[in-house]
């Protein structure tokens, strides 16, 4: 069988920019990318797709048509595909067993499901999303108990490894592709052929093939050893704050360190994001299942630091602004969980603006790729408050980030976003109340140049000793008695 005909089951941010670019690259294949939202679908056939990523537009738009369709008609797309992409969302579960923790796989057993009904011929079924060790079995089993005469199955693991706001660059150019499949002569028949879709633009040595329980587990290990690295500079951060050394500095002489390596070490509000902390929580939940308490407490350290961190920049704002910001108008820059991105899913913004809401402030906000509706959405959503009318009337969305300074006691910077560094801050202060604050909790401005305008100014992991104001609850650092 050579593969002519792909189906991909889920249109979000894996499944959408992932056969984007396999159709791009693989002219000879005609992919179908379908969803059960109608919406998505509608977007994904429109000028303005239903994700922003660099590059992205024009990809859709070369392809669009020619060999890549987007469409509601599952049925159709599972028929005529010799491959099936599953590349729905495994959010951590709400209810029930392991709520909180576990993934949720309700989605992936209902597109199994779907695909052994509707299933003709040979079909390899490739699970894409983030999913527990072992799933691939539970397809497996879904598939091959509801299996009629003259249809076959091979299930393949084949984890994505993009980042959001680069998804386009990390397919085009990604540092390997991993493929799991059952250790048999199938498996292997498997294997090749989504190897060769694949060679149509990585070369074969960046392709990764493995047994489909170590393709499951590398996808949650590489996720959460991601994680930990930020939340190991996160830690030494707290610790420079308490003791004058500077993070940035750390972090360049640490990473200098060829067995380290110098990439992720950027110390931040905290990590966001939709995979880091379902990744992790499924991590733990796993170990946990497996009877490994002493694996499961390694992990969940990761995400209680990544928690902290937050906490404790929102709770800096405060002690720095006299101990209350109740009715200072605070404008917040970034709502998104990192740059070149609108999602705003796991965002420490949330977490932070959550923190300041329950203080009383009131925050202007302003990102220039998140929807109004869905900051609205996040910062109402009863996982952060019971009360979403007194927020709804402490928040503001700006489309102007000049406009969202007028009269506030600070700026706090909880994104990435270039742009931020490149505004006029000379003029943001003469519109502000004094004195004038600035948090950056992502390390991006021009420190010294703020504080030489006359901002207050605190950033993650370093204290400026020029700072003209002194922090309201001292600004002294600890002594310490050595015992040696
Ligand atoms: C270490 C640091 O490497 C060095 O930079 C520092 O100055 C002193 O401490 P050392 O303890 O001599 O050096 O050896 P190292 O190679 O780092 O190994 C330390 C331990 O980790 C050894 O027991 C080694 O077996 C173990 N190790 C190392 C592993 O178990 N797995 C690895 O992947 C690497
Ligand atoms: C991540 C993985 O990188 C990707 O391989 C996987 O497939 C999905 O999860 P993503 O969540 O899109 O991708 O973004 P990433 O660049 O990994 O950033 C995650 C979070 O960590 C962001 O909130 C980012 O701001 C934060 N981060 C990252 C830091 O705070 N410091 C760093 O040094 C790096
Ligand atoms: P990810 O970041 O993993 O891509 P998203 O939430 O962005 O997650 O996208 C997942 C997509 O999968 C959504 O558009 C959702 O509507 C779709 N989806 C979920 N379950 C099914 C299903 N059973 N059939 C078809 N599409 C589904």
């Amino acid at each position: 069988m050579v593969v002519k005909n792909i189906c991909c089951i889920g249109a979000g941010y894996v499944g959408g920019p992932t056969c984007s670019v396999i159709a791009w690259k693989c002219p000879d294949i005609r992919v179908h990318v379908v969803d059960k939202s109608e919406l998505r679908i509608k977007q994904w056939n429109s000028e303005k797709l239903p994700i922003y990523e660099p590059g992205l537009e024009d990809v859709v738009k070369e392809c669009r048509g020619r060999n890549l369709f987007f469409s509601n008609d599952i049925e159709m797309a599972i028929k005529e595909a010799d491959l099936i992409f599953i590349s729905v969302n495994t959010p951590t579960k709400t209810y029930g067993i392991g709520k909180g923790r576990a993934a949720d796989l309700k989605h992936i057993e209902m597109c199994a499901r779907k695909i052994a009904e509707v299933a003709e011929g040979n079909k390899i079924v490739v699970e894409k999303s983030t999913v527990p060790v072992r799933a691939a079995e539970s397809i497996t089993h879904i598939l091959s108990a509801n299996t009629r005469p003259g249809v076959s199955f091979q299930v393949l693991s084949n984890p994505e490894f993009l980042a959001e706001g680069t998804a386009v660059e990390n397919l085009l150019h990604p540092d390997r592709v991993l493929i799991g499949g059952e250790e048999s002569v199938e498996g292997d028949e498997a294997v090749a052929q989504l190897t060769w879709i694949y060679n149509h633009w990585v070369p074969t040595e960046k392709i990764i093939t493995t047994s489909t329980w170590s393709s499951e587990l590398s996808k949650l290990a590489s996720n959460a050893f991601l994680a930990q690295r930020v939340s190991s500079i996160n830690a030494i951060s707290a610790l420079c704050e308490a003791t004058g050394a500077d993070v940035s500095q750390v972090a360049v002489a640490v990473g200098k360190d060829s067995r380290i390596g110098s990439k992720f070490l950027q110390a931040s509000v905290g990590f966001g994001g939709s995979c880091f902390q379902k990744d992790l929580l499924n991590l733990v939940y796993i170990a946990e299942c497996l009877n490994l308490p002493e694996v499961a407490m390694y992990w969940q350290q990761v995400t209680d630091m990544n928690e902290y961190q937050r906490t404790r920049f929102a709770k800096r704002i405060v002690e720095c602004l006299f101990n209350t910001v109740t009715d200072k108008t605070l404008a917040v820059f970034g709502f998104a969980f990192k740059k070149n991105t609108g999602d705003t899913r796991e965002s420490p913004a949330i977490y932070v603006c959550s923190h300041l809401l329950e203080e009383s402030a009131r925050l202007n906000i302003y990102d220039p790729k998140v929807e109004c509706k869905q900051i609205e959405h996040d910062l109402t959503s009863a996982a952060v408050t019971s009360d979403p009318e007194r927020v709804q009337q402490l928040i503001n969305i700006y489309s102007d980030p000049y406009e969202a300074v007028k009269d506030a006691h600070a700026i706090v910077v909880l994104t990435e976003w270039d742009e931020f560094i490149s505004y006029d801050y000379r003029k943001m202060l003469s519109v502000m109340k004094k004195p004038a604050f600035i948090f950056d909790g992502r390390k991006i401005l021009d420190h010294e140049a703020l504080i030489k305008i006359g901002f207050h100014t605190e950033t993650i992991g370093k204290r400026f000793s020029r700072n003209t104001l002194l922090r309201a609850s001292g600004d002294h650092f600890p002594s310490f008695s050595w015992t040696l």
